[in-house]
Parts: C-alpha cells; structure tokens; sequence
C-alpha cells in the first residue's frame, strides 16, 4: 500500500524507516522522503508510529516524538 503519494512510498518503506530507528514524523522523512512534499501522508505516518511505539519507542528519550515543521512550497 502506498502511504506517501508524492513520494510513492509503501507502507513497507515507512515501517523499515520505524524499525531502524525513526521515532518521528521528521525522522521519516529524512529516512525514505515520506510526509515532505504536501504534508498529506503525515496522519498516516504518524499513525504507523503510534501502532508501533510500543516496540519500537519503549527507550526513547522524552520529547523525542516532538515534530519538525512540515515544509511549505510556493
Ligand atoms: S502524500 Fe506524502 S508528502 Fe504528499
């Protein structure tokens, strides 16, 4: 399944982007470019990070989902 539409990137891309480390919707797209065009995906992504901050988040510092500003064209 596509999540990121402006960038074609699969719901895949974005878990691996999680599993290796990505605790936020800034990290994601710095990992694999998801959520830095239109902004459009972010829900989801930061839905994919909700369901798995369980596993993957458990040691994070605190503060460490706070999010980067999304980016503005035009
Ligand atoms: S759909 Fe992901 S940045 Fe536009």
């Amino acid at each position: 399944m596509i999540v990121c539409q402006c960038k074609s990137i699969s719901h895949r891309v974005v878990d691996a982007a999680i599993e290796d480390g990505a605790t936020t919707v800034g990290a994601i797209g710095r990992a694999c470019g998801a959520g830095t065009i239109c902004g459009g995906c972010v829900c989801n992504l930061k839905q994919r990070l909700a369901a798995a901050r369980p596993r993957v988040d458990a040691t994070a510092p605190e503060g460490a989902a706070e999010e980067l500003p999304l980016r503005r064209h035009g």
